[in-house]
């Protein structure tokens, strides 16, 4: 059930053995008369993931009626109904389309006013643990090497937080927002602490963009330079990978 080998032909070999993984704990959860709490991610990497979510969902009745989310991050300031939020990705790739409660869904919110910001983040680190903390978090990458939006610098013991994203991010999100002047300068990201914290971790990377900060989140010495390089620490977390991104392993 828990994955061991972590190089499939392509994306979405990868990403049905992900989401198998990912149904499994909700249905043992279900067994269990329990909650499952699922730390989600946004990017192109998940979507494949959600995808086999959804078709479970609708083919197999797959419920989420047991299920409890929490987003990893959202940029800030963001608007809930702007194309480009995290908040809009999730409703547009997985909420709209499953059974789940959406009093249950947790996404960080990029509305909240900047003098409140510090407090709201206390609050969504709590929320986490009252849920019982993550059964399973996801996780892409990005080239920064940050998780969620850890950027490099990013404190081992850091909570969920606002933080000012890198050059390299706010490039490869420029597409998305037609122009890097469009692309907002900070985030609210859930910290490696927090992440650190899931009793599961699994992180996709796709494709031959990926592979040099695979290899050195995976190969390269632990240091804040490369926030994702923490994952060496958790003892039970997956790389799940395509040929392309294990290419420099
Ligand atoms: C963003 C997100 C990350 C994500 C990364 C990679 O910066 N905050 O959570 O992992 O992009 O995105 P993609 O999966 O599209 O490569």
């Amino acid at each position: 059930e828990k994955i061991h080998n972590v190089i499939f032909q392509d994306s979405k070999e990868g990403s049905k053995i992900v989401a198998e993984e990912i149904a499994h704990l909700i249905k043992e959860k279900q067994n269990k008369r329990q909650s499952c709490v699922l730390g989600l991610a946004t990017g192109s990497s998940p979507i494949k993931v959600y995808e086999e979510l959804v078709r479970m969902h609708r083919e197999e009745g797959l419920s989420f009626g047991n299920v409890v989310t929490f987003n990893l991050d959202e940029y800030y300031p963001m608007e809930r109904n702007n194309v480009q939020s995290y908040h809009y990705f999730m409703h547009q790739h997985l909420f709209d389309h499953i059974d789940i409660a959406p009093e249950n869904i947790n996404i960080p919110d990029g509305t909240v006013p900047r003098e409140e910001l510090q407090e709201y983040c206390k609050r969504y680190e709590q929320a986490i643990q009252d849920a019982g903390g993550l059964d399973f978090q996801l996780l892409g990458i990005g080239r920064s090497g940050h998780i969620g939006f850890n950027e490099p610098g990013s404190h081992f013991n850091s909570v969920t937080r606002d933080i000012t994203l890198d050059h390299i991010t706010r490039v490869d999100a420029a597409p998305a927002f037609k122009g890097l002047e469009n692309v907002p300068r900070k985030a609210v990201t859930m910290g490696i602490g927090t992440i650190s914290k899931a009793k599961r971790i699994v992180l996709l990377a796709w494709g031959q963009n990926k592979s040099e900060i695979v290899r050195d989140t995976i190969e390269g010495e632990i240091s804040a330079h490369v926030p994702a390089t923490y994952l060496q620490e958790h003892a039970n977390t997956t790389f799940v990978l395509d040929k392309e991104a294990a290419s420099h392993l």
